[in-house]
């Protein structure tokens, strides 16, 4: 998406887990966050944000916070978000385990994605697969009523695994699987790694489940 570095200040493009410390307490709250009060929505795992930054051109009426565990990666979607002076959209650099565990309201999020999530292959990693109960738990905790979680992923077996556990807990509600679109541009994907997957004519399985009311 891009071949320059980034520069080194993205403030407040990029921000790193510390500096939500130093500068909000270790909280998120989102009408301090982003100034405003717009909806909020969550890409964990966002790579180098190609979803964030075309979500944020197309709304500016929301506002969206990737979060990515790779630095390099993550200031790579700010630096693209600072170009484009995309004020409704930031990267939050560290693992998404630590803002869904203690620094966002409960049912504050209208939104959180989950596209493409490492699928660590082996058997002995899978404990490292950010999609698991506890996160299912967390996001229920986040989403408010009605909220959405989309997740896609090419990995057929690990997508058994998301639609299972979201299919049977109880505070969400499958919807029906979106379709697949013909891109009218190279960057015309919802991720990098769909454009990389279907470029490989992999399937790429998609989900969408609904927060049910309290
Ligand atoms: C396979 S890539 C997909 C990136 C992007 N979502 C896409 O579809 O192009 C998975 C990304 O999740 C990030 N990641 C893995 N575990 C994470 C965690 N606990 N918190 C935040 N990011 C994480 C990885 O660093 C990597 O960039």
């Amino acid at each position: 998406m891009q071949t320059n570095p980034p520069p080194t200040n993205l403030k407040p493009f990029f921000l790193a887990m510390d500096d939500i410390f130093e500068e909000y307490e270790g909280k998120l709250d989102w009408s301090e966050f982003f100034g405003n009060d717009h909806p909020v929505e969550i890409d964990v795992g966002c790579g180098r944000g190609l979803f964030v930054v075309t979500a944020a051109e197309i709304h500016p009426e929301r506002n969206f916070l990737g979060i990515e565990i790779d630095f390099r990666e993550g200031r790579r979607g700010a630096a693209r978000l600072k170009r484009r002076d995309l004020t409704n959209a930031k990267v939050l650099g560290g693992d998404a385990n630590v803002p869904f565990t203690k620094m966002i309201e409960p049912h504050s999020v209208s939104a959180i994605h989950v596209y493409f999530p490492d699928p660590w292959w082996k058997r002995k990693h899978r404990s490292r697969r950010v999609f698991n109960d506890v996160f299912v738990g967390l996001c229920s905790n986040l989403l408010m009523p009605g909220g959405l979680l989309h997740s896609w992923t090419d990995v057929e077996e690990y997508y058994g695994v998301i639609s299972s556990l979201m299919d049977h807990h109880e505070d969400f509600e499958a919807l029906p699987t979106p379709e697949e679109r013909d891109p009218e541009h190279d960057m015309d994907y919802q991720t990098s790694y769909e454009r990389k997957k279907r470029k490989l004519g992999l399937p790429i399985h998609r989900g969408q489940w609904k927060r049910k009311p309290f």
